[in-house]
């Protein structure tokens, strides 16, 4: 059976699969690290993953139903999978990253889904660069603007992390998964801290803790 997000948009099984066979198409002719799938998404392949992880689908899910006349910005978005579920089920959707061979790859995905969902050229976008300064000058700010932050726990140093929280302001809101925003914060204290930080600028604030399980979102408003 195939599982639609929204009744007579493309499925969410469709696009699992879709996306699953052209992250294999892109291993077999490149391999792991030329690809720009590294081992973060060729384990996706060998494990048998699919193409869609849970998280993404539960955070498409909630994006479709709470935030259905927004813009969509996700950072480090990788291959692209959220916004392009996305801007499949009828948003208006950006993805950002700053890994030359990972946005080639997203660029590659792009490509070939356009070939069978021209539409794809106009409600989504790939943007060349580093989260928040690669934002700055584009038009993905502004309060009919949220941004998305799933899996960036990167390595960011304390300046980076200072900085992309400062640019929250620029947008309307972020959901954004706590224990791997820019750094990974296995403990409850570290990823409380993380949240009070970013609530003491924010107009509002909550935890989205029914969102997906094992996973740590929350909502900030500005
Ligand atoms: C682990 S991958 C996750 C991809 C996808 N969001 C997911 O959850 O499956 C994280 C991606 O974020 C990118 N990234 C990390 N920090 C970034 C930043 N400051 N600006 C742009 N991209 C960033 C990395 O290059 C990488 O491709």
């Amino acid at each position: 059976m195939r599982r639609n997000l929204l009744y007579g948009k493309v499925g969410i099984d469709f696009l699992d699969g879709f996306i699953h066979s052209t992250m294999n198409e892109l291993l077999i002719n490149d391999g792991a690290d030329s690809s720009g799938l590294y081992g973060f998404y060729a384990a996706r392949v060998s494990s048998r993953h699919g193409g869609i992880l849970e998280y993404e689908e539960d955070l498409a899910r909630y994006v479709l139903k709470h935030c259905s006349n927004r813009r969509i910005v996700e950072i480090g978005t990788g291959l692209g999978e959220l916004p392009i579920i996305l801007a499949l089920n009828g948003l208006v959707t950006a993805g950002l990253e700053y890994e030359h061979r990972r946005l080639q790859a997203a660029t590659a995905m792009r490509t070939r889904l356009a070939n069978c969902f021209p539409e794809i050229s106009k409600c989504y976008q790939l943007i060349d660069g580093a989260y928040p300064e690669a934002l700055a000058n584009t038009t993905w700010i502004g309060s009919d603007v949220t941004l998305l932050f799933t899996n960036v726990g990167a390595g960011w140093d304390t300046d980076r992390t200072g900085r992309a929280i400062d640019f929250f302001s620029h947008v309307g809101e972020v959901i954004l998964e706590l224990r791997m925003f820019g750094t990974v914060r296995e403990n409850e204290t570290d990823r409380s801290e993380l949240f009070k930080r970013i609530a003491t600028r924010a107009a509002s604030s909550e935890y989205l803790p029914d969102l997906s399980p094992r996973m740590h979102f929350a909502r900030f408003r500005f």
